[in-house]
């Protein structure tokens, strides 16, 4: 009866080392992609993946970059030939690189896939009328409102602007301009805010038409520019999860089959002997 605890106790250590390297696998092949796009891609592409204008397309806001099996494709095979990135045409070589592995290749392509779909300098932007740096001053504070009205960061958020973030009592106003009818929409607000205590702070002190609309320039600004790191890591993370979940699935699935003969079948044959 020796022998029953210890293949036991075998199989309990074996299944612990098993569950570790599925999930050292799962982190692993998430974050990959970036150090190998580093290594492999960033010397022609640019450590972004902006690329070269006219001569290496960019990665980054390339729509056809948002297809795996195309970009795995180029890696392993190379590609040569004219193209055009948004409205930029290029012809020039890429050399086929073998020594990047397919599993390589689809990492470095998730990756760039979260690099984002437009770049910034897809389409020229609109003018803005009000001047969105005196916008951002007077939102934090470090310029006064002429008429002596509180810094909107006293109550308010904005993603990425503002040391300590700002207050909560108003809601976060990254992507405001864009609910809420952009420059025009936001510097006739402004002006006449509705919400009562917004309304009431500003009482007597009411914003002038170029405070506003400087506010509104720079509220604009804001969501245009701002960093979406949450959905970037939300994806990684993602990913991540979901292939450890695979891999674990697999496991378990295999144990399950392996059970019935080998778990059952050794306890019977122990207790026969
Ligand atoms: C030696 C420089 C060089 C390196 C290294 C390089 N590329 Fe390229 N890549 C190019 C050039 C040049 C082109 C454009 C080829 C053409 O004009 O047909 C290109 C094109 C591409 C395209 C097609 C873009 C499109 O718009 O269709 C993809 C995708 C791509 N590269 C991905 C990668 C990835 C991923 C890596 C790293 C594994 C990499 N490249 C490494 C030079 C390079
Ligand atoms: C005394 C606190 C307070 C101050 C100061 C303040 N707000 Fe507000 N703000 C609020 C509250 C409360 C609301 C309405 C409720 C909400 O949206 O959270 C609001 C709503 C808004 C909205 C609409 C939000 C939306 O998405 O519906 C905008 C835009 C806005 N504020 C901009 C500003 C700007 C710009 C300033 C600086 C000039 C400012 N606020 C100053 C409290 C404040």
């Amino acid at each position: 009866m020796q022998g029953l605890p210890l293949t036991l106790k075998a199989e309990v250590r074996m299944k612990r080392a098993l569950i570790a390297l599925a999930f050292l696998l799962g982190l692993g092949l998430a974050q990959d992609g970036k150090a190998l796009y580093e290594r492999q891609c960033a010397a022609c592409h640019g450590p972004t993946g902006q690329g070269v204008p006219g001569a290496i397309p960019p990665l980054a806001g390339n729509p056809r970059v948002q297809d795996e099996a195309y970009v795995v494709k180029v890696v392993r095979e190379g590609l040569s030939g004219p193209l055009e990135v948004n409205g930029t045409a290029y012809n020039g070589v890429m050399p086929p690189m073998p020594q990047v592995s397919e599993g390589e290749a689809r990492a470095i392509a998730q990756y760039l896939a979260g690099l984002g779909g437009a770049p910034r300098e897809a389409a020229p932007k609109p003018q803005l009328a009000g001047d969105p740096a005196l916008g951002r001053a007077l939102y934090l504070g470090q310029k006064a409102f002429q008429n002596g009205g509180a810094p909107c960061q006293a109550c308010h958020t904005v993603a990425g602007v503002g040391f300590l973030g700002g207050g909560s009592m108003g809601k976060d106003l990254t992507d405001a301009a864009q609910r809420l009818g952009g420059e025009a929409g936001l510097t006739a607000l402004l002006q006449n805010p509705a919400f009562p205590v917004m309304r009431a702070a500003y009482q007597g002190k009411p914003l002038t038409e170029a405070e506003a609309s400087a506010l509104a320039a720079f509220l604009v600004q804001v969501s245009e520019e701002a960093p979406r790191p949450s959905s970037l890591y939300l994806g990684r993370f993602l990913v991540a999860g979901l292939v450890l979940l695979g891999v674990l699935l697999l496991y378990q699935a295999a144990l399950w089959q392996l059970r019935p003969q080998s778990l059952a079948e050794r306890i019977r044959k122990e207790l026969r002997r």
